[in-house]
C-alpha cells in the first residue's frame, strides 16, 4: 500500500467527480451521486455483500461516464478515470470499478464484465431508487422540461410518440421496482411505486377535474 489513506482516496474522488459533472443536467448532478451513495451504503449495510469501500469509490464515479454526457470516446473515458485512480493508488480495484461503471446504466445496451459484482448490484439498486419516489417524480418533470416535453398527452401512455413526462412513467419509472437485484432495494421500491402510483391517481383525478 502507499502513502494514502481511504479516507484521503474517497476525498479526492469527490473532489474529481465534483469537477467533471460541473455541467451535466441538474438530474445527473453532485445531489443525485449523495443520494445515490447513500442508499447504497445503507443497502450495504443490511445486505453485507460488498466491500464498502470499493462501493464508496464506485457510487461517487458511476455517472461519470454517462453515454449521454460525454465530450469524449468511451476509450478516452475510460483511460481518464484509469488514470486518476492509478495515480491516486487505486490500482487495485481499477478494473472493477471501471467495469462497475460501464455497466451501471439503465440504457446500457451492451452489458459485459461481472454482471454479478455485488457492488454493481447495489449501484444498480441505488441508481434506480433515485429514479422513484419524490426525488424521481421531481427529477423526471426537471428532464421533461430540460427537454421542453410535455408533461402529459392525453391518450395511451405507451405509445411509441408519447414524449410526455407522465409518458416516461410507462416507459422507466412504474417499471424498475420489478428490476431490483437486492431485498433491500426491493422494499424501498415498493414503497416508492406506490408513491408513483398515488402521484399519478391524483394527476388523472385532477386533469380530469368534474366538480
Ligand atoms: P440512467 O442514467 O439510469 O440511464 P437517465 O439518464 O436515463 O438514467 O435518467 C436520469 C433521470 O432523468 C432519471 O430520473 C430519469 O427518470 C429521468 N429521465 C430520463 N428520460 C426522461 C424522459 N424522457 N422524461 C422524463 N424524465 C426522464
Ligand atoms: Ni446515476
Amino acid at each position: 500500500m502507499g502513502k494514502m489513506n481511504r479516507n484521503k482516496q474517497i476525498k479526492v474522488t469527490e473532489e474529481f467527480v465534483r469537477t467533471k459533472i460541473e455541467d451535466y443536467d441538474s438530474g445527473h448532478d453532485w445531489f443525485h451521486i449523495e443520494r445515490v451513495r447513500k442508499l447504497a451504503r445503507y443497502i450495504n449495510e443490511q445486505e453485507k455483500i460488498a466491500d464498502p469501500f470499493v462501493l464508496e469509490i464506485a457510487a461517487l464515479l458511476h455517472d461519470i461516464m454517462d453515454s449521454k454526457f460525454m465530450k469524449r470516446t468511451p476509450e478516452q473515458e475510460n483511460k481518464m478515470v484509469g488514470e486518476f485512480m492509478d495515480k491516486n493508488e487505486l490500482t487495485e480495484i481499477k478494473d472493477q470499478v471501471i467495469s462497475v461503471i460501464r455497466n451501471v446504466s439503465y440504457s446500457n445496451k451492451k452489458p459485459d464484465g461481472n454482471l454479478s459484482d455485488p457492488v454493481l448490484l447495489i449501484i444498480q439498486d441505488a441508481d434506480k431508487l433515485d429514479a422513484m419516489g419524490a426525488i424521481g417524480i421531481a427529477r423526471a418533470f426537471n428532464y421533461g422540461g430540460f427537454r421542453n416535453n410535455p408533461i402529459y398527452i392525453p391518450g395511451n401512455q405507451r405509445a411509441i410518440k408519447n414524449q410526455s413526462t407522465i409518458g416516461h412513467f410507462y416507459d422507466k419509472l412504474l417499471r424498475l421496482k420489478d428490476m431490483m437485484n437486492t431485498s433491500t432495494g426491493r422494499l424501498i421500491a415498493e414503497e416508492r411505486h406506490q408513491f408513483l402510483a398515488l402521484f399519478l391517481e391524483k394527476f388523472y383525478r385532477e386533469w380530469d377535474f368534474e366538480d
